[in-house]
């Protein structure tokens, strides 16, 4: 039987057991359809999704302007690299300058090569700074509980060590401060950084916000030697958190942003913006990748911007996300098993009082058809389409509801 014909569950899972190199363990769930804030199965079932790709599709799953551009540039031109000019890559560039505040971009096509630039970017920049007379290594600081991808600059920014221990030695320099510790920010810091890497609210390491304090104080102290700023948005920014980018909650500028996972509505893409000093780093030749920025990819994440701000999505993610954690915190009345909810706009998380519990959530919503994710082994994570709706969340808070009862009970009757 050649592959194209399987389409059953049981015949894809030992094929792919056979052919894969095996770096996912997947939920025994066979996706082939996807229609506005649901996923389909093969047996026809509909899932709620909370998930959305890993924050990626924003508009869901039956954009029809992501559809109808898809279609018309992949008839008209999908990629002739970057020895030539394509027609949108300049104005895709206008408009996330524009929404991230930045001066300049460089597109690429996943998370990691999005934080792979900014590193390269920071260094580079610190390199023109010693020439020009100032006194600046070459360090990182990230911080503790980060999540930066799986490329080898970006593990060595990512804390937990599972991610980097089989691949050592990672790229050397890079040091990990306490989250939100501002004392240890200080006592880490020094001219030996050019780059502070951080994510304004933290994805992976639980939905966790920077404090004004330790934010003001990184901008602080890069700001007295020439170091960077980096804001990774690669999941909290394009509108996510109800403004473009995470860090515009805080009023603080970065030197240095990526985005990527919404940008272009599922299609592979990334940017990494920077100011205009920091982009004198670069000249042709220092950097590039075959497939960034072309045409297909531009057109699409153009498309999603302008349906982002047409539309006036923004304001209905705040709203969605203010309903979504009242209500959360309601069910925490009912079960002292949420010990905390918290988020921004439409990336929220609801902390439990276990690990075993949040697996078991997981899998139990899933078999209710509705697809969450647990992150940092005890917070339970949204981040479901920019299009979701109050009935939406209902259905999510009953599942849960019911999901805690059950487990309550069993725990009760063990
Ligand atoms: C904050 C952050 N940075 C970087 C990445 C890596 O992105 P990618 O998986 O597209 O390489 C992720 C992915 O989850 C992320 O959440």
């Amino acid at each position: 039987m050649i592959l194209a014909e399987m389409t059953k569950l049981e015949e894809i899972q030992a094929a792919e057991a056979r052919l894969l190199i095996h770096t996912y363990d997947r939920f025994p769930v066979l996706f082939v359809a996807g229609e506005d804030v649901h996923l389909i199965d093969e047996q026809g079932n509909r899932y709620l999704d909370l998930l959305s790709g890993i924050g990626v599709n924003a508009l869901g799953y039956s954009s029809k302007v992501i559809q109808e551009t898809i279609a018309q540039q992949s008839c008209t031109l999908i990629n002739a690299s970057n020895y030539y000019f394509n027609d949108k890559m300049a104005g895709l560039a206008e408009r996330v300058t524009r929404i991230t505040g930045m001066d300049r971009a460089y597109f690429g096509n996943s998370g990691c090569e999005a934080i792979e630039c900014a590193l390269k970017l920071a260094r580079a920049h610190a390199g023109i700074l010693r020439e020009e007379g100032k006194q600046i290594g070459t360090k990182f600081l990230a911080l503790e509980q980060s999540f930066h991808g799986r490329t080898f600059g970006a593990i060595s920014a990512t804390y937990k060590e599972k991610y980097r221990a089989p691949f050592e030695p990672v790229v050397p320099g890079f040091e990990f401060v306490n989250f939100n510790d501002i004392e240890d920010l200080r006592a880490k810091f020094s001219n030996e950084v050019c780059g502070i890497l951080l994510e304004a609210i933290q994805g992976e390491g639980g939905v966790r916000p920077l404090t004004q304090e330790f934010f003001a104080e990184a901008r602080k102290l890069a700001d007295s030697t020439g170091a960077l700023i980096i804001v990774d948005e690669i999941q909290a920014g394009m509108g996510r958190t109800g403004k473009w980018c995470a860090y515009q909650h805080f009023g603080i500028k970065p030197d240095i942003t990526t985005l990527a996972k919404p940008l272009a509505g599922g299609i592979p893409m990334s940017a990494t913006l920077c100011t205009n000093e920091v982009a004198r780093a670069f000249h042709a030749g220092m950097h590039g990748t075959t497939f960034g920025g072309g045409p297909l990819a531009c057109a699409v994440a153009s498309a999603v911007i302008d349906f982002i701000e047409n539309e006036n999505l923004l304001d209905h993610v705040n709203e969605i996300g203010e309903y979504f954690q009242a209500q959360l915190r309601k069910l925490a009345e009912r079960h002292s098993c949420i010990v905390e909810v918290r988020g921004k706009g439409l990336m929220i998380a609801a902390d439990l009082d276990s690990a075993e519990l949040g697996k078991h959530a997981v899998t139990e919503m899933l078999k209710h058809h509705v697809v969450i994710n647990c992150t940092s082994d005890t917070t339970l994570r949204f981040l479901p389409p920019y299009i979701f709706e109050r009935v939406h969340v209902d259905t999510t808070i009953a599942a849960l509801d019911k999901v805690f009862t059950a487990y309550a009970e069993a725990q009760v009757s063990k």
